[in-house]
């Protein structure tokens, strides 16, 4: 007997090269769960259109993650990696599930209040304060079981639980599923090298797939107090050992831990010992990175294929809440 796999699906931004915190937040633990799951994972140009307005921008940035997820071991015959655009039936989900959806709650969101606190109220376009709904449409449309996620996203998933249910309420039936949050805990948030969250918006990332000459000069860029390089240091409070603990061994991290101890032993050594271990690490990465990147026809035929993949759930899932709805189907007739 066959047993039907769990869904794992996630989405990322094509907007900036992956970051530390991309990578060991959602793109290494999405990757993992490809052997167990039926994986759907999609590049979010739907979602980035709320800030990107360049199209050679976004057709760019689109194959910099593609290339970033094969690089780093998606197999793209056995999970599907795609263009959230190329399902526009997520938009219409989206407005189904607008529908049903306060405006308290969106107001509630941490990005729309992020936004809000940084400017005009009456100037942040209406995708930003509804970017939660089409997430929630993103994960709903596939009849996703678990979503690979940094904790900054936990918000985004627990919006998508609400509108799952208010549809199924509104409409009296088990018509979507509801997902759960899969966070890895160790690095729940990778923090950046001002001690923030690292995040392309803050300008304090280490990219693991750059140049050796940019990660060591984002690596030097640790903030660090100004104790003496003879005197004793604090392991349990610096960025540079727990971003090392994210990448090296254990027993390397045990003696970058003992130096910090001895004293003797600066910030500088342990920035280096850091930079040449995300160096080392990502070298492979890197190289293949190149390869897959220059190649863009590849990278199109991935994402045609993927699309093409998760087409027949698409279908099942938007009849599904059409008839619940007691909308028409004349689109599936089409298709
Ligand atoms: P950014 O904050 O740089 O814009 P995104 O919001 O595009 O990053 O995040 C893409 C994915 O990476 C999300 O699943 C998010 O939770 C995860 N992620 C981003 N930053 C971190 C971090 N510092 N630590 C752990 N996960 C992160
Ligand atoms: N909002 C996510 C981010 O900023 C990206 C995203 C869009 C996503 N749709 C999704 C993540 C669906 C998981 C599931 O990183």
């Amino acid at each position: 007997m066959t047993t039907q796999r769990k869904r794992s699906l996630s989405g990322i931004k094509p907007t900036g090269t992956p970051h530390l915190g991309n990578y060991l937040g959602m793109i290494e633990p999405a990757i993992e769960l490809q052997d167990n799951f039926d994986a759907f994972y999609f590049v979010a140009d739907y979602h980035a259109l709320t800030t990107v307005n360049d199209p050679e921008t976004m057709r760019r940035c689109v194959y910099d993650i593609t290339a970033t997820f094969l690089a780093f071991g998606l197999d793209p015959d056995n999970a599907a990696f795609f263009r959230q655009s190329d399902i526009p039936e997520v938009t219409e989900l989206t407005w189904m599930l607008s529908c049903v959806t306060h405006m308290g709650l969106l107001q509630r969101a941490h990005a729309y209040k992020a936004a809000k606190a940084a400017g005009e109220e009456n100037e942040i376009n209406h995708g930003i304060f509804s970017y939660p709904v089409l997430m929630a449409s993103d994960i709903l449309i596939y009849d996703s079981d678990v979503v690979p996620v940094g904790s900054d996203q936990l918000q985004h998933l627990e919006m998508a639980r609400d509108m799952a249910r208010k549809f199924n309420s509104a409409f009296d039936g088990e018509h979507l599923k509801l997902p759960e949050a899969k966070i890895r805990d160790n690095v729940a948030t990778v923090p950046g090298v001002d001690g923030r969250k690292m995040s392309a918006s803050y300008g304090n990332v280490i990219e693991p797939l750059a140049s050796p000459e940019t990660i060591k000069d984002q690596v030097m860029a640790i903030e660090t107090d100004s104790t003496p390089l003879d005197e004793p240091k604090d392991p349990e409070d610096s960025i540079i050992v727990d971003l090392y603990s994210l990448v090296a061994d254990d027993a390397d991290v045990a003696e970058m831990e003992d130096n910090y101890r001895a004293g003797g032993y600066g910030y500088g050594h342990a920035k280096i010992e850091l930079f040449e271990t995300i160096r080392d690490h990502f070298a492979p990465h890197r190289e293949r990175y190149e390869e897959l990147r220059a190649d863009e026809e590849h990278l199109e035929d991935v994402l045609a294929r993927g699309a093409k993949r998760v087409r027949p759930i698409v279908n099942e899932v938007m009849d599904r809440v059409r008839t619940a709805a007691g909308l028409g189907k004349a689109a599936a007739d089409l298709r």
